[in-house]
């Protein structure tokens, strides 16, 4: 069942889920209203260094009530940990938050995540919104109610589902982001078309130089594939695993890389993961061989990644082996086919994953 509605006020969608809207662009009074509409209680705001320095001005410009409480936490996935969780709580704590507060995570997938796991299980639940920074937070991590920390090397492995009451997305933030940030976002927008919508894959492959993409014509298109899937599917037990097509392996990649001098972001990751379960559904499902060659030309033209090393194939296995799509033994891909389509719970072993990462390094030497 798809509760997916939009609705258009001065040409900015707003988006049903079901339970909470998701405002593109015309964004603040919404939030107001929301915030003005609940009980005056402490209003908390989440962010890290980044988003403290470039989005917090706007935001306290935006907003009707002034008396913000801020809570920061250092930027970046590095961080996005149970220790940070723990200061986060200490603050909220030291703040005088309860049930009847509104915490508002300010920031990309880290904050998003990290904050609203935090909100979710602060005195056993605060409610909160999410009002996301970067492109790869505004097209994908903010929505769905996916909340979570990393474990070790194990992406996201603490965590639970629980709706924001809101999603508030404000494309101008994406101005003072890196264009490297930009282009892992980008391998989101990629997945949605890969997964769910040829045409735009089509549009897509046609951008060579990111300079020339305006991106608040690509949230909208992304969002909606993003809620379809997830309102078919709030808890993960079927359609929704479409949207894991590349973070089999790309999680595996960037939980590796995490504990390396040389992380990667999550959708440099993804990108990896994408040219590996492509050729995985080349091999299984009868992809056409020159889709495949068309989809792993683009990624690596627009993401140049870096070989990855035999010698840790092995870990790779063993943190594919974690995933949370296995089903006992069984170690279940979501793949495409044809293009635009995905298709869910692929059986498929570990002799074929490293022939899957030999074809990525023989693709990039
Ligand atoms: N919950 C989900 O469904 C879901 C989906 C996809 C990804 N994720 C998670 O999202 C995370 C990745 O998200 P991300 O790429 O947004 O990472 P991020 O939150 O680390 O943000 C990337 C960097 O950009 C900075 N930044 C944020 N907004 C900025 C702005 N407007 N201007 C300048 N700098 C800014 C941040 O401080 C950070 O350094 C991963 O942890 C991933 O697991 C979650
Ligand atoms: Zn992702």
């Amino acid at each position: 069942m798809c509760y997916l509605r939009t609705t258009h006020i001065c040409n900015m969608p707003i988006i049903d889920v079901g339970t909470y809207q998701v405002h593109v662009g015309d964004c603040w009074a919404p939030l107001n209203q929301l915030i003005a509409s609940r009980p005056q209680g402490k209003l908390l705001v989440i962010v890290d260094g980044n988003t403290r320095r470039h989005c917090l001005p706007l935001l306290r410009q935006k907003l009707e009530r002034r008396d913000l409480t801020i809570i920061s936490v250092p930027a970046g996935e590095s961080f996005k940990h149970i220790d940070t969780c723990t200061r986060i709580w200490q603050q909220m704590l030291d703040a005088g938050a309860d049930r009847s507060s509104l915490v508002i995570n300010l920031g990309g997938g880290v904050i998003g995540d990290m904050g609203g796991f935090c909100a979710a299980t602060f005195k056993r639940g605060m409610d909160f919104v999410q009002v996301p920074t970067t492109l790869l937070s505004q097209v994908d991590a903010s929505i769905g109610g996916k909340l979570g920390v990393d474990f070790g090397a194990l992406k996201n492995g603490i965590g639970l589902f629980c709706n924001p009451l809101g999603v508030f997305i404000e494309p101008a933030f994406l101005l003072s982001l890196s264009p490297r940030e930009l282009r892992s976002g980008y391998a989101e927008v990629i997945k949605h078309s890969l997964i769910a919508d040829a045409a735009q894959w089509e549009r897509l492959r046609r951008f060579t130089n990111l300079d020339q993409v305006n991106w608040s014509e690509l949230l909208t298109p992304s969002l909606l594939i993003k809620q379809q899937i997830v309102s078919a599917d709030p808890f993960e037990k079927g359609a929704r695993k479409a949207l894991n097509f590349g973070h089999t392996i790309g999680h595996a990649a960037e939980g590796l890389a995490l504990q390396s001098l040389d992380p990667l972001l999550h959708g440099e990751a993804v990108a990896v993961g994408m040219i590996c379960e492509t050729w995985l559904s080349h091999r299984l499902l009868g992809l056409p061989s020159d889709q495949l060659n068309d989809i792993s030309s683009y990624l690596v033209r627009l993401y140049k990644p870096k070989p990855l090393d035999k010698n840790d194939f092995p870990a790779y296995l063993e943190l594919i082996a974690q995933d949370k799509k296995n089903e006992g033994d069984e170690w279940l891909f979501s793949l495409i086919h044809p293009l635009g389509r995905a298709v869910i719970n692929q059986p498929v072993s570990p002799q074929l994953i490293v022939e899957s990462m030999a074809y990525f390094n023989q693709l990039i030497s």
